[in-house]
């Protein structure tokens, strides 16, 4: 089986209460649990969170996994402390944003972090994440 880990960045631990109309009403834990369910017999996955940059770069460093999805919230738009991280990494990397992030303000059209994605999924709300593994299990 395939390890996939999942990380999500600032603020995505509010999920369920932050702006429910723009994340969705599920909570990171509910999004996290239904994965485990849904990939029970497919994939081992792996979740971490955090809101500090310093901390994800620390765990990024230190990956150990077939493939990566990730949600890095606002640190998409700002890091390239972070999307340096993902690039010296040589596995595939699906970034995800449950949001339409094109479809908001402009600060938010582009990330640092596409560039070093194998693909880009937005606007599916917790769906995305769900797709994420299924392409990287393809
Ligand atoms: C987000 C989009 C970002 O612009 C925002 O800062 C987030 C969440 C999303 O999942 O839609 O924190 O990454």
């Amino acid at each position: 089986m395939k390890n996939i880990c999942i990380i999500n960045g600032p603020n995505l631990n509010t999920l369920g209460l932050r702006q429910p109309e723009i994340y969705g009403h599920k909570t990171l834990e509910q999004i996290n649990q239904d994965l485990k369910t849904i990939f029970a017999k497919e994939a081992n996955l792996t979740f971490y969170q955090s809101n500090h940059e310093g901390q994800i770069i620390d765990f990024i460093q230190g990956l150990k996994a077939d493939a990566l999805v990730i949600n890095p919230g606002a640190l998409s738009h700002t890091s390239i402390s972070i999307r340096d991280a993902l690039a010296a990494l040589s596995i595939p990397i699906i970034e995800v944003h449950l949001s339409n992030i094109f479809r908001r303000e402009a600060f938010r059209h582009h990330s640092l972090v596409s560039e070093v994605s194998l693909g880009i999924i937005c606007g599916l709300k917790h769906t995305g994440y769900e797709l994420a593994i299924r392409a990287l299990l393809v």
